[in-house]
């Protein structure tokens, strides 16, 4: 009996971790997580990068940093790949809008680091780093 009841509870368990989690998953093909990953990598070493090119008080650096690597100035980057290996249009349009926020968020720090007003590209960065997180904590792909 004892036996039974742990069997069925090792084969919930799955179901329950998933329910623990509360992202949405979004279904892109593994090319196209492969494309995803890469980018992200790029945000995160574009992103380190940022934080102390501000702390510096190189703010032009900044701007061309944040516009070439994460603004709009990244945008449509993987237009030339395979549709497969294209994270963007595979997304649900929320989860798209949310990299497009970011896209936004960036260019407006740039903005702000362009006209060399560092307590606000300070503000803006801050910014930005929150669609990173909004993204992450609403959608998987895993
Ligand atoms: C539109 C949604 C979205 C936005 C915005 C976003 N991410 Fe991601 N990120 C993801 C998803 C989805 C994954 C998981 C990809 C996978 O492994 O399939 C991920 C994975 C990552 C990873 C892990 C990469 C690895 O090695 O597995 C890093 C680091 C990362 N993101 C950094 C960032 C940073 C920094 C930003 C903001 C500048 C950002 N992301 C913005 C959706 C997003």
């Amino acid at each position: 009996m004892r036996r039974a009841f742990a069997l069925a509870c090792l084969v919930c368990a799955p179901t329950v971790f998933a329910a623990e989690d509360g992202r949405t998953l979004a279904p892109l093909t593994p090319a196209a997580q492969a494309t995803l990953r890469d980018e992200m990598l790029g945000n995160l070493r574009a992103l380190n990068e940022l934080i102390t090119l501000v702390a510096d008080g190189k703010l032009a650096e900044a701007a061309v940093v944040a516009d070439t690597e994460l603004g709009f100035g990244a945008m449509g980057r993987n237009r030339s790949l395979p549709m497969d290996a294209r994270p963007g249009p595979q997304m649900p349009q929320a989860m798209h809008r949310m990299g497009i926020d970011g896209h936004q968020a960036a260019s407006r720090f740039a903005e702000a680091a362009k006209a060399g007003d560092q307590a606000l590209a300070l503000r803006r960065l801050g910014e930005l780093t929150t669609t990173c997180v909004a993204c992450h904590h609403a959608w998987r792909t895993r």
